[in-house]
């Protein structure tokens, strides 16, 4: 993995607090606000284009209806993802922010192993030589272990849902799953949980932490890094612990 600042601040679907989330101008935001990465939600459309789009349906991000999955990339470009933007494509998104900034990609739309969601996105960031600035992202166990199996080296990620028990049952108990690193909802970050990943020497990456006060209290924990809709509010709060 690529070096980084520790705790790292991802700007959560881009600078998505001052800017549509998930879009390019969004992206654009969070590289002038100095963030030190990006996280972004990706499908596959239905001609198989790797388009960055959080949910599965269009009709709370943008101006149209119905699936990604059913819709051609062509289509898709026509619709309005607020602001005047379009939805994005990964290709696009890789072409904006090149080295400058770290990833996090989150596989959203997989349903089977018929998908090739997690081919092609690994093939987009190999073909761009970022892979080592790159985290991947799931709550499905079975993404991660068929990103392991595609790519040994990826560094693949495991997303808790909110609720203590299901981070422990999902974290510690699994035997079918070795994540590179732990996302979990900031309220199940506990000193307990920052000290088992130590042991087993997993980052920490938290979301979606939006309130000063949670930021100084996983700060304080030990995060490895957070995902905030609000990166300038972060760097403000990290300054704090800088000494
Ligand atoms: O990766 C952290 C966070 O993005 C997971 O939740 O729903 O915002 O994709 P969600
Ligand atoms: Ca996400």
């Amino acid at each position: 993995m690529h070096s980084f600042p520790r705790p790292a601040i991802f700007a959560h679907r881009g600078a998505s607090h001052d800017a549509p989330e998930n879009t390019l101008k969004a992206f654009q935001l969070a590289l002038q606000q100095n963030a030190d990465g990006i996280e972004l939600d990706v499908h596959l459309s239905a001609d198989q284009q790797v388009v960055v789009i959080h949910d599965s349906d269009l009709n709370r991000t943008t101006n149209g209806r119905g699936r990604v999955e059913e819709l051609s990339l062509h289509d898709l470009k026509q619709l309005d993802a607020g602001e005047g933007e379009t939805i994005p494509t990964l290709v696009e998104v890789l072409e904006l922010v090149g080295d400058q900034i770290l990833l996090n990609i989150e596989l959203k739309g997989f349903s089977s192993d018929a998908d090739k969601l997690p081919q092609a996105v690994l093939g987009l960031t190999r073909d761009f030589g970022l892979s080592d600035r790159v985290i991947y992202s799931s709550f499905d166990p079975h993404v991660l272990m068929l990103l392991h199996r595609l790519d040994p080296a990826a560094q693949a990620g495991l997303l808790l849902p909110p609720g203590n028990l299901s981070a422990m049952i999902r974290t510690f108990f699994s035997p079918f799953v070795r994540p590179w690193s732990l996302h979990p909802h900031f309220e199940s970050v506990t000193e307990r949980f920052i000290r088992v990943a130590n042991k087993n020497n997993q980052p920490v990456f938290t979301y979606t932490v939006n309130q000063p006060e949670d930021m100084r209290k996983v700060f304080r924990l030990g995060v490895s890094g957070i995902f905030t809709d609000i990166p300038l509010l972060a760097q403000k709060v990290r300054e704090e612990f800088a000494s």
